[in-house]
């Protein structure tokens, strides 16, 4: 038999009793401790870094002692007891989650789609059933569903054996009076729960956003279309890497990596779900339909759907349009009966996120053009109106969310947001979520930083510094030119805070990645950017941005301010657009298969468009005449 050995985090005081030699980054994740990393533990982003202040560590591969001082938490080993420090930096914090929306969806959203009946899927119908006599004796499952017939216009009806077995005491303790929740789809409907009487209890449901980065929990009455609360965090899968293709590889080449991820996904929407029905004194057996938005490959680790044909030519998932689970399959805290629907995606990356997004935002209703763009590591983008829709995915790479770039960060508390700098003096100031001292930027902080070094002059057109400036802020960093932009005495982590020119580099191919997915998206309509009518920008990273600055790098279009529209959190409300709403789900189906997916890598385009855009703000000035 293994031993065990304890492994001590400080201060925190936890502790994690783990096989020897097992790796300080799995410890510090069994003792609940975000450790930040981006690269799945492999040993290459070098932000798991941790002290052993006493025990034995060996060094992962070599199986020497470790070294003094800060080592990696993924690439040591836990030779026997040991006490750990975690420093401030390698620690994951909470980041800005967005929400999404108000309280009342139909009201809220009215400004950016189009108003939908409340319709839910779900819903409980109370019956008042004939007792059986010798001249009316079908049998107890007959007689049911003969009335659900009457009071519902489906069917077909399914019930579980566990219900069908009670079902005989459940009618007669109940004086042939009976409640069932119904989740109706199809034509079919599928009876979740039956319960003696006339039941008051209420039919909850969730609208769940499963993103990359971020999970968002609504908690929704589904008799009324109220939402009772909201809640989101990061999605602690991010310790197996910090985007879709790094979790694949993880999940296909680890031994249970699959079924790890899918239970970390689990645990954290049930950490929401269970604190939201704590909050609103409801219960889990009352949580019947949950609907799920996620791009593809989230959406395939939530199922614990093999995803390893997502990132291989020529990019097939397993299921774009999965069939409805039961929460006991998954174990969500629901009612295990609860039926669990996963939007339908469009192609291996353009998921069920996407799908919601252009629902809730109506493109589809609209005559003039709309382009949806939704950024994270995966840039999403969607062009089209009532006629047409096209969609390009690429991808920007995890800078504009903080990973590959020296001092990135989410957007998270000490993150800088805003930059300004003083055009003669080369002088700095700026601005952090929580005005706090800052520890790093997030992908906002990046793009205004960006966009203010080029108009100092800074950095040239190409993005390369120019070191013949006079100001210290500019020097020769280990890794190259860099420039200052907070001093180590106004910094949080107690060090100079850069941009170097490697930073600078993945900045420009991230956004040069976004800019060319647009053009190729706007060439395939045969259209000019002055169509578009219209630009939605999705996800957590929109909130945050400043549009001319984003212009100014040549991130976005060149279009008139009055021309964007921060959508918030899509894919959270459109799900829950489809939790309230039979006819929302239908066109949110009807959507995935009308939506045209550009595969880029399948021609030249995208390749030419990309190298053109990695100058500020492109290599052809006339497409950015604001500039
Ligand atoms: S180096 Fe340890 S997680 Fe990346």
């Amino acid at each position: 038999m293994t031993r065990k050995v304890a492994v001590f985090f400080s201060p925190d005081g936890r502790v994690a009793h783990v096989k020897r030699n097992t790796s300080l980054w799995e410890a510090a994740a069994q003792a609940g401790l975000g450790l930040k990393g981006t690269c799945g533990g492999a040993g290459t982003c070098k932000r798991c870094q941790v002290l052993v202040r006493d025990g034995p560590a060996l060094e992962k591969g070599t199986g020497l002692p470790s070294g003094a001082g800060l080592v990696l938490a993924c690439q040591t080993l836990a030779a026997g007891s040991v006490t750990v420090d975690i420093p401030q930096d390698s620690r994951l914090a909470e980041h800005k989650v967005l929400l999404g929306g108000e309280d009342v969806l139909t009201e809220s959203d009215a400004d950016l789609g189009r108003i939908y009946r409340l319709q839910p899927l779900c819903r409980k119908v109370r019956l008042t059933l004939a007792a059986p006599t010798p001249e009316g004796n079908m049998s107890d499952w007959s007689r049911l569903q003969a009335a659900l017939r009457g009071e519902t216009g489906c069917d077909t009806f399914r019930i579980s054996l566990p219900d069908l077995r009670r079902l005989a005491e459940t009618l007669r303790s109940g004086n042939w009076q009976v409640t069932a929740t119904l989740v109706e789809a199809a034509g079919c409907a599928d009876i979740v729960r039956l319960e003696p009487g006339h039941s008051a209890g209420p039919a909850l449901g969730l609208a769940i956003d499963v993103g990359t980065t971020t999970v968002v929990v609504h908690l929704v009455d589904l008799e009324t279309g109220l939402v009772l609360g909201k809640k989101g965090t990061y999605n602690k899968q991010a310790r197996f890497g910090d985007d879709v293709i790094t979790r694949i590889v993880y999940a296909t080449e680890q031994e249970n990596g699959l079924s790890q991820l899918q239970e970390t996904v689990i645990s954290v929407v049930n950490q929401l779900v269970t604190g939201l029905l704590a909050e609103n004194g409801r219960h889990r057996r009352d949580v019947h339909l949950a609907v799920v938005a996620g791009n593809t490959t989230m959406i395939h680790l939530f199922l614990a759907l093999p995803p390893a044909y997502i990132r291989l030519e020529p990019y097939i998932p397993l299921a774009g349009s999965p069939p409805p689970v039961r929460a006991a399959e998954l174990g969500l805290a629901a009612n295990p009966h609860a039926v669990i629907l996963c939007l339908p995606a469009v192609a291996s990356y353009v998921g069920g996120d996407i799908v919601a997004g252009a629902l809730l935002s109506g493109i589809a209703q609209e005559q003039e053009v709309t382009l949806f763009i939704d950024i994270g590591t995966n840039g999403e983008m969607l062009l089209g109106n009532r006629d047409w829709l096209v969609a390009v995915a690429c991808s920007a790479g995890p800078a504009f969310e903080g990973g590959g770039i020296t001092f990135g960060m989410r957007a998270m508390q000490g993150a800088v947001e805003r930059v300004a700098i003083t055009p003669e003096s080369y002088e700095v100031t700026v601005e952090t979520i929580g005005g706090v001292r800052p520890l790093g930027l997030c992908g906002s902080g990046l793009i205004d930083c960006l966009a203010k070094l080029c108009a100092a002059g800074i950095i040239n057109r190409a993005g390369q510094l120019q070191m013949d400036f006079a100001t210290p802020r500019l020097r020769r960093g280990d890794d190259g030119p860099e420039f200052v932009l907070v001093w180590q005495e106004e910094a949080g982590g107690g060090k100079d805070i850069v941009l170097t020119g490697n930073d600078i580099k993945n900045l420009l191919r991230a956004k040069a990645a976004v800019y060319a997915g647009i053009r190729c998206l706007l060439k395939a309509a045969e259209l000019e950017m002055e169509a578009v009518w219209k630009v939605l920008i999705a996800g957590g990273f929109g909130s945050h941005l400043n549009i001319r600055d984003a212009i100014a790098i040549g991130l976005l279009p060149d279009l008139p301010a009055e021309k964007f529209t921060f959508v918030g959190n899509a894919a959270v409300k459109g799900a829950r657009l489809c939790l309230l709403s039979q006819e929302a789900l239908s066109e949110a189906q009807a959507l995935a298969k009308k939506i045209t997916y550009l595969e880029l890598s399948a021609g030249s385009d995208f390749m030419e468009e990309f190298v053109a855009a990695l100058f500020l703000p492109h290599t052809d000035l006339s497409l950015f005449p604001s500039v």
